[in-house]
């Protein structure tokens, strides 16, 4: 992974929870330009990596001499936001260049859902469409205005097109049914957020009968995949004949990279589909976020990356 240094420029409070980190080259360089929607990965000292989304309330990203994240402090997570939230300005990051795998596909109006910190991608994403003059709407939901970052800024930037959603406020309550109607014959959905968040508004747009080429996700959750109760299962990879024993709280990936096969992967969290192999026997358990409810019922593709078995073996066609 190629990776450069850079400086924690400044670090600004947006809620109690939530920080924005702006980072410069170490070398002083301008950066380059990148996509809305894009993030970085910042390496940890554990050898991990946390991706956090760009952010960028204009539409000029390029050669800009510093960038901005914001990271929500999670203190049971698995440790990449307390290390964010334990820098101080000055200190050094291995951090890699911006990379997009959330990108605006389709040059007709959008409709954007943020649940929580999953805002972030969605800053320069409307920032975007405002400057080239594309009809949006970006609806954001959180528990209450307090907690959501950017709120009131997205609200001076965006006016009308900004629609917030927050819990304590029932007149304002997110109504997915009412939303999907906003798609029409054209309109694309981007939803950024939490598992559940993306699963409600999925299904929601599925009922409504909105092809799945229009439905555009990114997963912004720091709940693991894992599920109480989760039991060992086989893998067999069909090619070879070889039989792996995937057991609780580690991935299809995890073992059989150990075991020494060639896989492709990207995202490890269930919402980029790069993972996704075909399934010749066996019931798949669907973890991700990837798939429509007809793919999942089909059960004939998985994401190793997150999803696990039903049955007691899975032989996949690798
Ligand atoms: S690596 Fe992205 S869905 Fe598995």
């Amino acid at each position: 992974m190629t990776t450069q240094t850079m400086q924690v420029a400044a670090i600004r409070p947006l809620t109690d929870r939530i920080a924005e980190f702006e980072l410069k080259a170490a070398g002083g360089e301008a950066l380059p330009d990148w996509q809305p929607g894009a993030h970085i990965r910042v390496s940890l000292p554990d050898g991990g990596d946390r991706a956090y989304s760009l952010i960028a309330f204009d539409a000029a990203r390029g050669s800009q001499p510093a960038c901005r994240v914001a990271v929500q402090l999670e203190p049971e997570g698995e440790g990449g936001s307390r290390f964010m939230h334990g820098l101080k300005t000055g200190d050094e990051l291995a951090v890699t260049p911006p990379k997009c795998d959330f990108p605006l596909a389709a040059d007709t109006p959008v409709v954007l859902l943020a649940g929580g910190i999953g805002i972030t991608p969605m800053i320069s994403m409307a920032a975007e469409l405002a400057a080239k003059g594309t009809e949006f709407a970006l609806h954001y939901a959180g528990r209450s205005r307090g907690v959501m970052a950017y709120a009131d800024r997205l609200a001076d930037r965006f006016g009308d097109a900004l629609h917030l959603h927050c819990d304590d406020e029932p007149e304002n309550a997110l109504d997915l049914d009412a939303l999907v109607k906003q798609l029409g014959a054209d309109r694309h959905l981007y939803i950024c957020g939490p598992r559940g968040m993306i699963d409600a508004a999925r299904a929601a747009a599925e009922k409504a009968g909105i092809a799945a080429e229009r439905i555009h996700v990114e997963l912004f959750d720091n709940a693991s995949s894992a599920q109480d109760g989760d039991a060992p299962f086989e893998v067999e990879v069909a090619s070879t004949g070889d039989v792996f024993t995937i057991p609780p709280g580690r991935t299809i990936i995890d073992v059989l990279e150990e075991g020494g096969v060639d896989l492709m992967y990207d995202c490890q969290r269930g919402d980029c589909g790069i993972c996704q192999t075909d399934v010749i026997s066996g019931t798949p358990d669907h973890r991700d976020v990837v798939l429509s409810e007809a793919e999942r019922e089909a059960g004939k593709v998985i994401q190793i990356c997150v999803s696990r078995a039903k049955s007691a073996r899975l032989v996949l066609d690798l």
